[in-house]
């Protein structure tokens, strides 16, 4: 059944990647209309907003988005694009897969697991002031329904995938109260999934349990800040950004989207590498239920990666994002 999508190419190297990413997942044979629109700086070019609202409207309708990165600009009173979606879809879970490829150069092998970190509240919040004029403070806000709902989606998450374990990462012998909440809620949903083991560690020990043996993970639960720090860790311990793919899911939908940005440096000049958007839209054919799909178009990465003449000069090769998308679909036939 064709899937309706929306595309989201982004700017700087968005529209390139983009482009070449959508290549490979039609010729995947998966089935899917997309419904491209512009954000970031090309929207405000043509429409004097960066997210404008058919944007959102077509996520709330097609319920499943692909974005490529939106440059953020400094200073001139926009939204963030990436802010502004994440509120408007309530997408309340960030998703980051972390396999060693055996062709990524990285100090570790058998790392195979999922970072799920909260993404609407804790200290992100944005409840934040001076005190007098020698003074900040910002407010950590942790609750109980933003904290069940996480873990239940960690733990829904370990059962759909057979994964075994779910480690939550939190600082409750110091923050006790924010925390101490999230901890209890993790410990509350544990015992809803008795097939599923529960362990929970604090942040600082959990950071340098990653560094020592990350083969040991499977599913690890955080509160937003925790979540954003681990989820970039985690990224290192398997060939940094270019690798990692990333998703937002939330109540109204979810979007799939590279974690590196719009890459101005290179942009248009056909060296940017699509690997790690191509990962986001192999986890979106995943979510699609486009099992199939996914695999064959994992299966054709592995085999490029093996050829320098394919790959892109930050994978240590001398193809363009062009030709590297063409080889993985001649890889894929
Ligand atoms: P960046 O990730 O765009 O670039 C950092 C370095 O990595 C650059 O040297 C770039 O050439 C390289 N790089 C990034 N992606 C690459 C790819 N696919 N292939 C080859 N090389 C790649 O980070 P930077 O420069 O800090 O941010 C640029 C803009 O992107 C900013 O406006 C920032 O706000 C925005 N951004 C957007 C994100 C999103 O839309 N999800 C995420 C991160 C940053």
């Amino acid at each position: 059944m064709t899937k309706k999508v929306t595309l989201i190419p982004g700017d700087g190297i968005g529209p390139e990647i983009s482009s070449a990413v959508v290549s490979v997942i039609n010729a995947s044979g998966a089935d899917i209309d997309w419904e491209v629109f512009d954000a970031g700086l090309i929207a405000i070019e043509k429409y004097g907003d960066p997210l404008p609202e058919q944007v959102i409207e077509s996520l709330r309708r097609n319920k499943v988005g692909l974005k490529g990165p939106i440059t953020t600009p400094v200073g001139k009173g926009f939204r963030s694009v990436n802010v502004g979606l994440r509120k408007a879809l309530e997408l309340y879970a960030n998703i980051r897969h972390l396999k060693n490829m055996e062709q990524i150069a990285s100090r570790y092998s058998g790392i195979d697991m999922v970072i799920v970190r909260e993404n609407t509240e804790d200290l992100y919040a944005g409840v934040e002031h001076m005190v007098g004029k020698d003074a900040a403070e910002s407010v950590k806000i942790i609750t109980r329904q933003a904290s069940e709902r996480i873990c239940r989606y960690a733990f829904e998450l370990a059962r759909k995938e057979g994964r075994k374990k779910v480690t939550a990462g939190h600082k409750a012998n110091i923050l006790k109260f924010s925390d101490g909440l999230f901890l209890e809620c993790a410990r509350k949903v544990a015992q809803e999934y008795p097939d599923i083991q529960f362990e929970d560690r604090i942040v600082d020990a959990l950071c340098m349990n990653l560094v020592q043996f990350p083969e040991r993970f499977d599913v690890i639960v955080l509160p937003n800040l925790y979540g954003d720090i681990l989820s970039d860790l985690g990224a290192g311990l398997v060939g940094g950004l270019g690798v990692a793919p990333g998703a937002n899911i939330g109540e109204e939908g979810a979007l799939f989207e590279a974690i590196h940005g719009s890459a101005p440096d290179i942009a248009g000049q056909n060296k940017a590498n699509p690997l790690a958007m191509l990962l986001s839209g192999v986890e979106m054919l995943k979510y699609l239920n486009f099992e199939t799909e996914a695999k064959k178009i994992m299966a054709a990465i592995e085999i490029v990666l093996t050829q320098k003449d394919k790959i892109t000069p930050d994978l240590g090769g001398s193809a363009g994002t062009r030709e590297m998308a063409e080889a993985i679909i001649e890889a894929m036939m």
